[in-house]
C-alpha cells in the first residue's frame, strides 16, 4: 500500500511504501540489564531544563577542568558548549580506563581475507600505540593544536590509531572515506588547509588487493596544481614491514610510519589541554552544491554526546563486544566505532572488508567468533545479507542483545528479518536516524523504555525535542498523516559548529528558513532544519521519508547531485545532467543519469559506458550511475531549475506525475517517460 500525500507539503513525493506497524517489546532480560532504566528521564530531560539537562551528559567526561557556562548562546545559531571547560579526548577514550581495563580488549581488527588472523589490542596497548603515533606526528611531522591533517586510509587498526594520536594532540582531524579518489581527498585538503596526507600502501575489498598509495599521488598532484604544497605524506603499511603497493615512494616527501615508529618506541604524550568548543574533527559530506561541507565538530559537546548515546541507546557495557559494519569514514563510524565505544570502554570492532565477502554468513561467524552482543549496520546491507543467505545467521551459535540500523528508512520487512532470523527474536532493534551534521543520534526508541515499531525511528532521543514544519513554518501536528520539514527545536552538545570556512552556507543551510528573526538571540526562534522529510504519528514516533535538498542517498551513502552532474559534464559529449534516486532492490536506491548531448553526438552505448565510468572515477564506484538516458530535454521550470522530482517519478515508474503544466517544456515529460519505459523493459 502506498501512503501518499496531495498538495504541495516537503517529501509529499516521496512514496512509503507501508502502513504502521505493531509494537514489540523488549526482552525483560535485555531490560534487566540495560543503562537507561529510569522511567522519569524524559521528565527531567524536557524543554523546560534545557540547557542543564544536558550537564548529565558531560559528567560521563573526566575533565581535566570543569566548565564554567554549561551552554553559551550568544551568537546564534553558533550554539558553545560546556564553556571554560577541558578535556582530551584521547585521555578519555584511553587513559582513563587503564585503571579498571588495562587488559580488557579495546579493539579488534578483522581483516578481509579469512585465513589471516584477528588482530588484538588492549586498552594498554592501544595506548601505547597511540602515544607513540601521536610523539611521531608531533615531532617527525610537525603537528600541533589546531592543525589540520588529511587522512585517507581504508578499515584498518592504524585508522582510529591515527585518529586518536591527533586527538592526543588536539590535531584537527579530516578522514576522508577510503573509498574515495585521490581528488576527492585533494578538494577536502584544500578545503580544510592541511598540509599533511597519512594513507596507507593498501587494503583487501571484495577479494581484491587494492592499491591505496596510488591515490594520494594523485591527491598531491591536484594540491600542487591548485597551490597548496603537502609537505609530507605519511603511509601505513597493511603488513607491517612490507610496503606492498605497486607505486613508487617519492624521495623527500613519503614516509613509512612503520619504519619510523621504532624511534618513538614506548614515549609518553602528555595528552594536550583542549578546551571545550575547540574544533575536534572536520567531517566533509555532500550538499546541495557542487562544493562538499565541512561539517565541523567540538571536542567537549561531540564527546559527551556520543558518549552519552554509546552508553544509552547503543547499551555498551564494558563486558560486551561491540561490532559496526560501518566504515570509519562516515560519521557512523567516527561517532559509533571509534569514539563513543571507546569513551565509555566497551570493545570495538575494525572489520576490512565487505560484509558478503567470502559469502552471506561472515558477520554472523564474526560475531559468533569474538562473542559480539551488539551489532550495527545499515539497511543496504541487510538487504544484500538477506538476499544472499536467507538462513544463513540460523547456522551459527552467535546472540545479540542489542541490534542497530541507520542510513536510510528500514522496510519493516527486512526489519523482521533482522528480528527474527538475525536476532533470533531476542535482541533490541534501535532505528537511529541522524547525520554527520548532529554528531550522534537524534531519533531512536529508547531500547529498554520503549518499544520498537518497525519502519519507525521512534520519538526523539533524551534531551531532543523533534518537530515538523510545513513550508510556512507552522507545526504539523503528530497523528495528522502529513509530511513536512523535520527540525529540532533545541539545541544540544553534538551539534556541528559550522561549516569550516563558510558560517554563512551554515546559518543558510540550516537554520534560516525557520528563523523569523535573524536579530533573536533567544534560541527557541532558531529550529534546526535536517533537509530530511517525516511525518510524525500519534504516537510520537517519527518516520523518516527521506531528503528534501537535492541529495540522494545511495547504500546510505549521501552523494550530492551537483557534484555527480558535474562529473558527467567533464565528458565532452555532455550538454546538461540530472541525477535522481531510483528504487533498488538491494541498495534502496541506485542512480539513474539524465542527460542531453549537444547537437550533433548521437546517443550510443559507449558513450553511456564512458558517462558512468567517468563519474566513478571523479566521484566514487559508489556513485557510478546505474542507468544513463539519453534524451532530448530534460523538464525544467520557468526559471530554468531541472525539475529533478518529475524525472525520480519517471525512474520509479509512477503513471503519475503530477502537475507538469507549469514547466517551461512539458512536453517532453512524456517523451522521455517513452524513452525510459522503452528501456527498462
Ligand atoms: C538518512 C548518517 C531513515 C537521512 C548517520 C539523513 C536515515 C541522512 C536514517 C544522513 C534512519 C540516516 N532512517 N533515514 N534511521 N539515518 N538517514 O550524514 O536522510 O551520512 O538526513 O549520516 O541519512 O546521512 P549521513
Amino acid at each position: 500500500m502506498a501512503i501518499r500525500e496531495k498538495g504541495a507539503e516537503p517529501g509529499s513525493h516521496i512514496g512509503v511504501h507501508w502502513k504502521e506497524e505493531d509494537y514489540y517489546e523488549p526482552r525483560p532480560s535485555f531490560t534487566a540489564q540495560a543503562n537507561l532504566t529510569d522511567e522519569s528521564v524524559f521528565e527531567r530531560f524536557s524543554l523546560e531544563n534545557f540547557p542543564h539537562y544536558f550537564e548529565e551528559y558531560a559528567r560521563l567526561l573526566d575533565w581535566f577542568k570543569h566548565w564554567e557556562k554549561t551552554f553559551d548562546d550568544s551568537n546564534p545559531p553558533f550554539w558553545r558548549w560546556f564553556v571554560g571547560g577541558e578535556l582530551n579526548v584521547s585521555y578519555n577514550c584511553l587513559d582513563r580506563h587503564l585503571k579498571d581495563r588495562r587488559s580488557q580488549t579495546a579493539l579488534y581488527f578483522v581483516p578481509e581475507p579469512e585465513d589471516e588472523p584477528i588482530v588484538k589490542y588492549t586498552y594498554y596497548e592501544l595506548w601505547r600505540r597511540v602515544n607513540e603515533v601521536a610523539a611521531l606526528l608531533r615531532d617527525f611531522a610537525g603537528l600541533k593544536k589546531g592543525d589540520r591533517v588529511t587522512i585517507h586510509m581504508p578499515m584498518m587498526a592504524e585508522l582510529p590509531i591515527t585518529m586518536l594520536a591527533c586527538t592526543r594532540l588536539g590535531v584537527i582531524h579530516n578522514v576522508v572515506f577510503g573509498g574515495f579518489t585521490g581528488k576527492a581527498a585533494a578538494d577536502r585538503s584544500m578545503d580544510a588547509g592541511s598540509r599533511l596526507l597519512i594513507t596507507a600502501d593498501g587494503y583487501y575489498r571484495n577479494g581484491k588487493w587494492l592499491d591505496h598509495k596510488a591515490k594520494a599521488d594523485e591527491t598531491v598532484k591536484i594540491c600542487e596544481e591548485h597551490g597548496l604544497h603537502l609537505e609530507k605524506v605519511l603511509i601505513w603499511q597493511r603488513y607491517p614491514g612490507k610496503y606492498s603497493s605497486d607505486t613508487p615512494l617519492v624521495e623527500g616527501r613519503d614516509y613509512i610510519i612503520n619504519d619510523l615508529l621504532p624511534r618513538y618506541r614506548h614515549q609518553v604524550v602528555e595528552p594536550v589541554r583542549v578546551k571545550s568548543e575547540e574544533p575536534m574533527f572536520l567531517m566533509y559530506t555532500s550538499g546541495s552544491t557542487g562544493k562538499p561541507k565541512g561539517v565541523q565538530h567540538s571536542t567537549g559537546g561531540y564527546l559527551s554526546y556520543v558518549t552519552a548515546m554509546a552508553k544509552y541507546y547503543l547499551d555498551i557495557h564494558p563486558e560486551d563486544v561491540y561490532f559496526c559494519m560501518a566504515d570509519i569514514g562516515w560519521i557512523t563510524g567516527h561517532s559509533f566505532i571509534v569514539y563513543g565505544p571507546l569513551s565509555v570502554g566497551g570493545t570495538t570492532i575494525v572489520y576490512e572488508g565487505v560484509p558478503t565477502y567470502p559469502d552471506a554468513g561472515r558477520p554472523w561467524r564474526i560475531a559468533e567468533e569474538l562473542g559480539v552482543t551488539i551489532f550495527h549496520t545499515s539497511p543496504t546491507a541487510l538487504r544484500s545479507l538477506r538476499k544472499a543467505g536467507p538462513e544463513e545467521p540460523l547456522k551459527y551459535q552467535h546472540q545479540f542483545k542489542l541490534m542497530v540500523t541507520v542510513g536510510e528508512p528500514i522496510e519493516p520487512d527486512v526489519w523482521r528479518w533482522y528480528y527474527h532470523v538475525v536476532g533470533k527474536e531476542k535482541a533490541v532493534i534501535v532505528d537511529t536516524w541522524w547525520q554527520t551534521e548532529t554528531g550522534g543520534f537524534l531519533i531512536v526508541q529508547a531500547p529498554a523504555l520503549q518499544k520498537m515499531k518497525p519502519g519507525s525511528a521512534g520519538p526523539g532521543v533524551m534531551g531532543i525535542h523533534p518537530v515538523i514544519l510545513d513550508e510556512e513554518g507552522n507545526e504539523i501536528p503528530p497523528g495528522s498523516g502529513k509530511a513536512g520539514y523535520l527540525c529540532i527545536r533545541n539545541p544540544w552538545p553534538g551539534a556541528m559548529q559550522t561549516l569550516w570556512g563558510d558560517p554563512d552556507r551554515y546559518v543558510r543551510g540550516y537554520y534560516a528558513k525557520f528563523n523569523k528573526n535573524p536579530q533573536s538571540k533567544d534560541w527557541r526562534d532558531w529550529p534546526y532544519m535536517s533537509g530530511d522529510s517525516a511525518m510524525q504519528a500519534e504516537d510520537g514516533y517519527f518516520r523518516i521519508l527521506g531528503r528534501i535538498d537535492d541529495v540522494i542517498t545511495v547504500s546510505g551513502h549521501r552523494l550530492g547531485t551537483k557534484e555527480i552532474e558535474n562529473a558527467a559534464l567533464t565528458v565532452p559529449q555532455v550538454a546538461e545532467a540530472a541525477i535522481v534516486a531510483a528504487p533498488d532492490e538491494i541498495k534502496g536506491s541506485v542512480p539513474h543519469l539524465y542527460v542531453v548531448l549537444h547537437p550533433g553526438y548521437e546517443p550510443t552505448p559507449e558513450l553511456a559506458q564512458l558517462i558512468r565510468e567517468t563519474v566513478a572515477r571523479e566521484i566514487s564506484p559508489i556513485a557510478r550511475p546505474d542507468k544513463v538516458f539519453m534524451v532530448p530535454d530534460l523538464p525544467k521550470t520557468r526559471s530554468g531549475k531541472i525539475m529533478r522530482r518529475i524525472l525520480a517519478a519517471i525512474s520509479r515508474g509512477d503513471k503519475d506525475l503530477g502537475d507538469v503544466t507549469t514547466l517551461a517544456n512539458p512536453e517532453v515529460v512524456g517523451e522521455i517517460q517513452a524513452h525510459v519505459q522503452k528501456s527498462l523493459r
